[in-house]
């Protein structure tokens, strides 16, 4: 073997950003792998749009193309959404591809068929920029950490919804100028209900809580608000009172049971997670062993995302040098959702 091909699935924020590091820094992640990685197609909607990046790629429309390419190995999917986004996910597993992907929506929902079909072809499937961007969180979670039994997942993992809240107390802008703003900066997911009605941060959070927990927590687990009521007057009146306004996601799991929830919340402004501003995430894991533990950094944006997204190209890419695909399962996927929520 000469190459690692990769088939790319979108390019719009994310997957650009994903071609840019994989040029500019071809020839670092060529040492770190022991060959070159090289992308050899890129499937998108619209084949006329202007790209602005150079890239030497053929371009599709059709999965086809890219699964039944004998010469791909990784599949990496960016393109976003559930449908047909899981089926090309599933059916590349089946076909013996490794594949990555940013995608919360579908490891949330089809997490335990994924991790099947994955354990079934003996092949990696690997997700570290469906939660919090660039914060390496899922790795952490399910290796560095996997000594302790955890019993608390909290912290900010929206970027949008931190962006806004953030350039609503500090600028005093209003929430549809705001969302505008977080949009163009390509922050938001395509329909930024996900983002404000806080069921982004809920399926990152059932997530986060079955690799913490080794339980299955499903998005329907999670008792969901968002910011979708918060208004700059409320920012400014819990800002009198010595408050920011923050949207949480907290995951508990104690003698009553396994507890998720996403909602705003009052922050007292001398707390850490009161100076998270702007794009930025943080995530407090607690763990009987480790004790407490925060992971802080860009929680959205193409750059960051795509940091982890190559991260985990170049994990499955040197499991392929060494032959040691399919180490690491992700069994807490695959039992059953348990979840007593205390709403
Ligand atoms: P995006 O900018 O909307 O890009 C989506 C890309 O996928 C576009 O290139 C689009 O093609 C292509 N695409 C969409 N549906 C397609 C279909 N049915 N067939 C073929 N191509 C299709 O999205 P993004 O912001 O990069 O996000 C991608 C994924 O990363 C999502 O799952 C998102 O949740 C996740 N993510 C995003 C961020 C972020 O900050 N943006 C952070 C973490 C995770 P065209 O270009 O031709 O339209
Ligand atoms: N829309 C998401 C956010 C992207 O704002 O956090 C990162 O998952």
């Amino acid at each position: 073997r000469k190459t690692i091909t990769i088939g790319l699935l979108g390019m719009g924020t994310v997957g650009t950003s994903v071609v840019k590091i994989l040029t500019e820094n071809a020839n670092d992640i060529s040492q770190k792998v022991g060959i070159p990685v090289n992308i050899k197609k890129i499937m998108v909607r619209q084949l006329d749009k202007n790209r602005n990046i150079d890239v030497d790629a053929e371009f599709t429309t059709t999965i086809d193309d890219i699964i039944n390419d004998p010469d791909i190995d990784i599949i990496v999917e960016v393109m976003g959404g559930m449908n047909p986004t899981k089926d090309y996910i599933v059916q590349a597993l089946v076909a013996g591809k490794h594949v990555v992907t940013a995608n919360k929506d579908v490891v949330a929902k089809h997490g335990q068929e994924i991790f099947e079909a994955a354990d079934k072809s003996k092949v990696d499937f690997l997700f570290e920029a469906s939660v919090a961007g660039g914060i390496p969180i899922i790795r952490p979670l399910k290796q560095c950490l996997a000594a302790n039994k955890i019993s608390e997942v909290m912290g900010i993992i929206n970027g949008t919804t931190n962006y806004m809240l953030t350039k609503m107390a500090n600028e005093g802008l209003d929430f549809n100028s705001v969302l505008a703003e977080a949009q163009a900066k390509g922050y938001a997911e395509a329909d930024p209900t996900a983002d404000v009605g806080g069921f982004d941060a809920a399926r990152k959070i059932a997530i986060l809580a079955s690799i913490a927990f080794g339980s299955r927590v499903s998005i329907d687990d999670v008792y969901v608000e968002g910011i979708t009521t918060i208004s700059t007057e409320d920012i400014t009146y819990a800002k009198e009172l010595g408050y920011v306004i923050k949207l949480l996601a907290i995951a508990k799991d104690d003698e009553r049971g396994i507890d998720v929830r996403v909602h705003p919340a009052f922050i007292p402004a001398k707390h850490p997670l009161a100076s998270v501003h702007d794009v930025f995430n943080a995530i407090y894991i607690k763990g009987d062993a480790v004790g407490e533990t925060m992971f802080y950094g860009r929680g959205a944006g193409g750059m960051p995302t795509a940091s982890a997204v190559v991260s985990d190209i170049i994990d499955v890419a040197r499991n392929i040098t060494h032959n040691a695909n399919s180490r690491i399962l992700c069994t807490c996927f695959s039992q059953k959702s348990f979840c007593p929520v205390q709403n």
